[in-house]
């Protein structure tokens, strides 16, 4: 039985349109019954290198382990070495047999991500899965030292740089899977094409993630097209609610009161690790929650044009230092 068929098509469709239970553990618990013959193979990603960006917690290091435990080299980039070793010593006490190194790499900064990727493309022959995990939601504005507000940078601008720079060796054993992880809070915001690094107004953490999380989602056709050529698919997706040390330090409020019904952060890792490993590719360019494609818009007044979009590329690639229209 699959997710497109009857029973399940209409359970999945309510649980989307309902929100809270379709982002919740018991969202996830449901459809996972309607997709059980759907699970990568075992030993999927076996000879593939996989990186995953804010590996040392959550769901990024959830990530990290099953695509281990799938047979891929899992490149942990951490911005912290040690937090980053004890997560890879963590995998390895429940994935014995792993391949986990540790990356350093600050994903906020534009000058480190440039370096990182020019060592790593002369140390590792290719990459197949780049997952754009990191991700931070701040109590108060803070620009990086290029100038740049801080969640625009990790959320957007490096992970843009990064995939760019890393191009040499992406996709070379037969292509690549790239796939950025948003948020469903992205519903809530439109581009703020005026103001992308947030200098107006009274600043709000969780307003300046939903807006860079949209801007993921917004770019996502864009890069899809653009790295076509590299035969990578592009995605950016949405975990669920997920119970996870980023959401107790950020949102503590939220997490009492939604405890109960949070996800595991294997649970938010599983539709990662599902594009990433599940045998033939997804459409390239959409945005999935749950293993599926979903809508990028519920409120109309939310709808970004397509100026909105292409000005946001534009401005993301001269902050990156990349061309907009490579072909
Ligand atoms: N949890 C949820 O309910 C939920 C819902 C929707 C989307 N998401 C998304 O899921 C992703 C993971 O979040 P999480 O909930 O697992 O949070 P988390 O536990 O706080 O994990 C975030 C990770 O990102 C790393 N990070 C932050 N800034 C970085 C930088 N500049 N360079 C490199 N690494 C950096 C953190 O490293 P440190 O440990 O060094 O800080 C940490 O490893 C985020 O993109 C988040 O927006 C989460």
């Amino acid at each position: 039985m699959s997710l497109s068929s009857g029973v399940p098509r209409l359970v999945d469709a309510v649980l989307d349109r309902a929100v809270v239970p379709g982002y919740s553990r018991l969202g996830i618990a449901l459809r996972r019954g309607f997709w059980a013959d759907d699970d990568p193979r075992g030993g999927a990603l076996a000879g593939k290198t996989a990186m995953v960006t804010g590996a040392n917690s959550g769901i990024g290091k959830a990530t990290a382990e099953a695509l281990a435990r799938l047979g891929a080299t899992v490149l942990l980039t951490v911005r912290n070495r040690e937090r980053g070793e004890k997560a890879r010593d963590e995998i390895l006490d429940t994935v014995p047999d792993a391949q986990v190194r540790v990356e350093v790499c600050d994903m906020s900064n534009l000058g480190t991500v440039r370096a990182f990727a020019a060592d790593l493309v002369n140390r590792v022959p290719g990459i197949d899965v780049l997952v754009h995990n990191a991700g931070v939601l701040p109590e108060a504005r803070s620009e990086t030292s290029e100038a740049h507000e801080i969640t625009l940078a990790t959320h957007v601008l490096g992970p843009i740089l990064l995939t760019e720079a890393l191009l040499p060796i992406l996709g070379t054993s037969g292509g690549a899977r790239i796939i950025f992880v948003s948020s469903g809070g992205m519903y809530t915001q439109s581009i703020p094409v005026d103001d992308l690094e947030y200098r107006q107004g009274d600043y709000r953490g969780a307003v300046a993630y939903a807006r860079t999380k949209r801007m993921q989602v917004a770019l996502t056709p864009i890069l899809a097209r653009r790295w076509a050529a590299q035969n990578a698919s592009v995605y950016s997706m949405h975990p669920g609610w997920v119970a996870t040390p980023g959401v107790a330090a950020s949102l503590p409020g939220f997490q009492r009161l939604t405890a109960p019904i949070l996800r595991t952060p294997a649970d938010g890792a599983d539709t990662i690790v599902w594009l990433a490993a599940t045998a033939r590719a997804p459409e390239s360019g959409l945005f999935y929650h749950d293993r599926r494609p979903r809508t990028e818009h519920y409120l109309p007044h939310r709808r970004d044009d397509e100026s909105a979009v292409r000005q946001l590329w534009t401005f993301c690639a001269d902050a990156a230092e990349i061309s907009p229209n490579r072909s």
